[in-house]
Parts: structure tokens; sequence; C-alpha cells
């Protein structure tokens, strides 16, 4: 059975950049302790008016672009995303609508920060299994939405940005590779948006309490990332059969400088080889390694045949890695 592969990749950051400084106005914070304790300097921030779907639709058309196909040309939409424009319709159905691709399936995956690898992974057994030939997949945030500005331990965090990649079948031996994907609803408490489901619907009363904002035990999901994130870094190499001297790019989630030293410790990949940017962007969630991604490629720097490691952790607890032959 032959591979699937990316062909083709867009992103989208908002204009807006909000830095530590900024915040060091909003809340008791510094800029030195942010920088240190995770390696963010600035972050993008959504306008009033733009929503998760308009920051993918940007993304998809520069994708749609660089492979040098029509919207017509997909047929399948599936947006990773914890910020969704509406609870429903998905916002892969909005994302429809703005490209007017009407007729094909439309759908999300909610699965946090891992929501982009789940992307990979669902897509890749679509197009196995021919339920469809060429999938848009977009992994999107507007965090800042549901960002408590009056929390520090939180609101330093995040930031808004969509990464798309379009998937097809491979003719050669390029494509996915190594895939591993897992979750422990069991701690889902440590990080969640407790308010604005059917456990709790908004009232007045959840609204002033902020109970729609992002409310995370930082330190336990610190501990979890660590550990998860270097074991599925470990079981997707030994998988595919090399060692992480054989990896050209390790693109991690970008949730903390710390974690991301850490698990390319635990897999043995070289400093030189990890892509980050969070220094610039803050933690988009499922939008990090997308953008990522797409930032490598418009820099020219993937190589046929090189291989790539994407590897992320966040809200369920969720996670997974995929290695990559380009
Ligand atoms: N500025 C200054 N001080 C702060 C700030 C801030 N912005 N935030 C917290 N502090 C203080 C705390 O109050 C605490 O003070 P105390 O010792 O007097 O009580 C001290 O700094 C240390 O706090 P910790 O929470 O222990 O700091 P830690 O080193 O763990 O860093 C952080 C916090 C950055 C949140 C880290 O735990 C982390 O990155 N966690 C993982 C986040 C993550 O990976 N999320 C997953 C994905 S997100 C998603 O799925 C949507």
């Amino acid at each position: 059975m032959n591979k699937v592969k990316i062909i083709a990749t867009g992103s989208y950051l908002p204009k807006k950049v909000l830095t530590n400084f900024d915040l060091e106005k909003m809340v008791d914070t510094s800029d030195e302790w942010i920088r240190t304790r995770t390696g963010i300097r600035e972050r993008r921030i959504a306008d009033e008016k733009e929503a998760t779907s308009d920051l993918v639709v940007k993304a998809a058309h520069k994708a749609l672009e660089m492979a040098k196909l029509k919207p017509s040309d997909i047929d399948a939409i599936i947006v990773a995303t914890a910020t969704p424009d509406t609870l429903f319709p998905s916002t892969a159905c909005w994302v429809q609508k703005a490209l007017g691709i009407n007729g094909i399936p439309a759908f999300d995956i909610s699965a946090a920060c891992t929501g982009f690898i789940y992307g990979l992974i669902i897509s890749e057994s679509l197009i196995k299994n021919k339920a469809c030939k060429r999938v848009l997949l977009a992994g999107a945030e507007a965090l800042t939405k549901i960002v408590n500005w009056e929390d520090r331990s939180t609101c330093v965090l995040f930031g808004d940005g969509a990464g798309v990649a379009i998937l097809e079948e491979s003719k050669d031996d390029s494509g996915i590779i190594s895939s591993y994907w897992a979750a422990d609803g069991s701690l889902a408490e440590l990080l969640y948006q407790p308010a604005g489901g059917s456990r709790m619907p908004a009232t007045s009363e959840t609204v002033s309490a902020k109970l729609h904002t992002i409310h995370m035990k930082g330190n336990d999901v610190f501990k979890h990332a660590v550990k998860n994130m270097g074991d599925s870094a470990i079981k997707v190499l030994k998988k595919a059969g090399i060692s992480g001297e054989d990896i050209k790019y390790f693109i991690p989630h970008q949730a903390n400088i710390r974690i991301i030293d850490a698990t390319a410790e635990r897999a043995k990949i070289a400093t030189s080889k990890v892509y980050t940017n969070i220094e610039r962007y803050g933690n988009m969630s499922a939008a990090t390694i997308p953008i990522a991604l797409d930032e490598l490629n418009r820099e020219g720097k993937l190589k046929k045949g090189d291989l790539i490691l994407m590897n992320a952790f966040g809200a369920g607890f969720t996670w997974g890695a995929v290695i990559l032959r380009w």
C-alpha cells in the first residue's frame, strides 16, 4: 500500500503582536520570567472580528497556491482546533463555506495541542482506505479569545495562528513512515475550559467567574508533557527502525522551550535539528506544528528524503508523534 504524503503547506499569523513587555503592563509578570520559564518573547493576537476559520482560510489559500490546486481539487476538510468558531457546526464547515466547496466531507478534531498529529494519522487512514484522495488538514487556534487576561499563570503562554497541509497518496517512498497516538482522559481536569459545554452551559455567573477561559495546573501538565513527548518520540523512532540521529528536523509542539529541550535529549536528537518558533508565537496549540512545518518548507530547508519527526502533547491529555519522509 502506498504511503501518504504532504504535497503543500501554508500558514497565517494575525498581524497584531503582543510582547512580554506589553504583558508587564497587564499582569504582575516580567519579560525575564516569561523568557526563562517558557522561551516566549511575543505572540500574535487575532483581532475582534477574526475567528479560527478566517485564519484557516488564509493559510489554505497559500497551501493551495503552493500545490497549484483550486479549492475544488480538495475532497475532504479537517480542522484540528480547541477554539472552534462555534460549538456547531464545525470550524471545517465554516472553512468549507468560505472556500466554496460544498458537497465534500468536513469535520473538526478535538485533541487540543495534539490535534495536528491526530489529523495526520486520520488523513493517512482516510486516503489509504480510499475514503478520499486529497485532504486539506488544518491546525488552527484563536486561543487568546479564551484566555483569562487576569491570570498571569496562563495569559503569558498562548497565541493565535493557523497552519495547513494538503495530503494525498505518494507515488514513491516519501510520506508518513511511522506514527503513534494516545490519550489519558483521567487527567482531563488538569487542563480544560470548564464552562460553555453541556456540563456547565453558559450563564451570566459562569461568564463572570471566567469559567470559559483556559484553566491549567501548569506544573502537573509540564511533568506529563515531558514524559509523554519523550515516550512518543522514542516509540515512533523504534517503530520506524531508526534513531534520533537519522532525523533531519524535529518539529515539536511549541508549549515550553524546557519541554522541547527535554524531549530532544530523551530522543537523542541534536539541538541543531530542533525547529522552534515559540519565541515569536508562543503556544498556538494545534497550530504550532503545521506553522513550523510551513516555515521550514518555505525557507527551502526540506529536501527530498529528509526524515521529519513531529511530536505533541496537550489537553485530554492527548499525545502522539509522526515521522514523515519528505
Ligand atoms: N510571571 C511571574 N511569575 C509567575 C507567572 C508569570 N507569568 N506565572 C506563574 N508565576 C509564579 C507562580 O505564581 C509561582 O510563584 P510561587 O512560587 O510564589 O508560588 C512561580 O512563578 C512558579 O510557578 P510554576 O507554575 O511552578 O512555574 P513553572 O516553572 O512550572 O512554569 C509554566 C509555569 C510555564 C506554565 C509551565 O508549568 C508549563 O509550561 N507548563 C506546561 C504547559 C503546557 O505544556 N500546556 C500544554 C499544552 S496547552 C493546550 O493543550 C491548550
